[in-house]
């Protein structure tokens, strides 16, 4: 970590809406390691601040904003299914604005999360996918706990190019 950062993590709220798609739409160009691309999000304010009112009531959802000078620099999130068979399994995101990386924030946001997942009544396995060449996520996965269970090869398509990605997981 090279320096010290003021920054806030807490769960978001409605009212974030326009600046977490602000930043997804921004970060989908920033590295080849995100699944969405220069198309964007796709979906309005409105819709954006719906999901995250019917998120923050979720057992087993949850989004993380990180907030720097009240600007949205950072968005990890747990998605499950409300299908009864799979309703345990939470699915991980994470993403950080490519300035601010570096400064344990990654790691923060994710520990946030972790403490979450761990108190939801419903959610007993965390599980990614993550690009193999992704080293800087993968390594803050392993450091959490998370285990690699599966390569699924071309798994990704970026540039043109047919990328390997890891099936990683965690049992809380
Ligand atoms: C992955 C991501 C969230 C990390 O955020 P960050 O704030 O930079 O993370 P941190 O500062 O907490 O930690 C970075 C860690 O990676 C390590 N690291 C840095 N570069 C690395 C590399 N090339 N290979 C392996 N480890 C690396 C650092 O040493 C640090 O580890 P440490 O805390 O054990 O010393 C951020 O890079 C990001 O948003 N990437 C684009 C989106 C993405 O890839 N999301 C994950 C998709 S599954």
């Amino acid at each position: 970590m090279s320096e010290a950062i003021d920054c806030i993590v807490r769960e978001a709220i409605p009212g974030d809406a326009e600046q977490v798609l602000k930043l997804l739409n921004e970060t989908a160009t920033q590295t080849g390691f995100m699944t969405q691309g220069p198309e964007g999000v796709g979906i309005s304010v409105e819709e954006e601040a719906k999901q995250l009112a019917s998120i923050y009531n979720s057992l087993n959802n949850s989004v993380f904003v990180a907030l720097v000078d009240d600007k949205v620099i950072g968005i990890a999130s747990i998605h499950g299914s409300d299908k009864p068979k799979i309703e345990h399994i939470g699915d991980i995101g994470i993403v950080i604005d490519k300035a601010y990386w570096g400064y344990g924030l990654g790691t923060l946001m994710m520990e946030e999360l972790l403490l979450w997942a761990d108190a939801s009544p419903v959610l007993s396995r965390l599980q990614l996918q993550v690009q193999e060449r992704n080293t800087r996520a993968r390594h803050i996965y392993e450091k959490l706990g998370f285990k690699l269970e599966a390569i699924i090869e071309r798994g990704v398509k970026d540039e043109g190019q047919l990328l390997n990605v890891c099936l990683m997981s965690k049992l809380i």
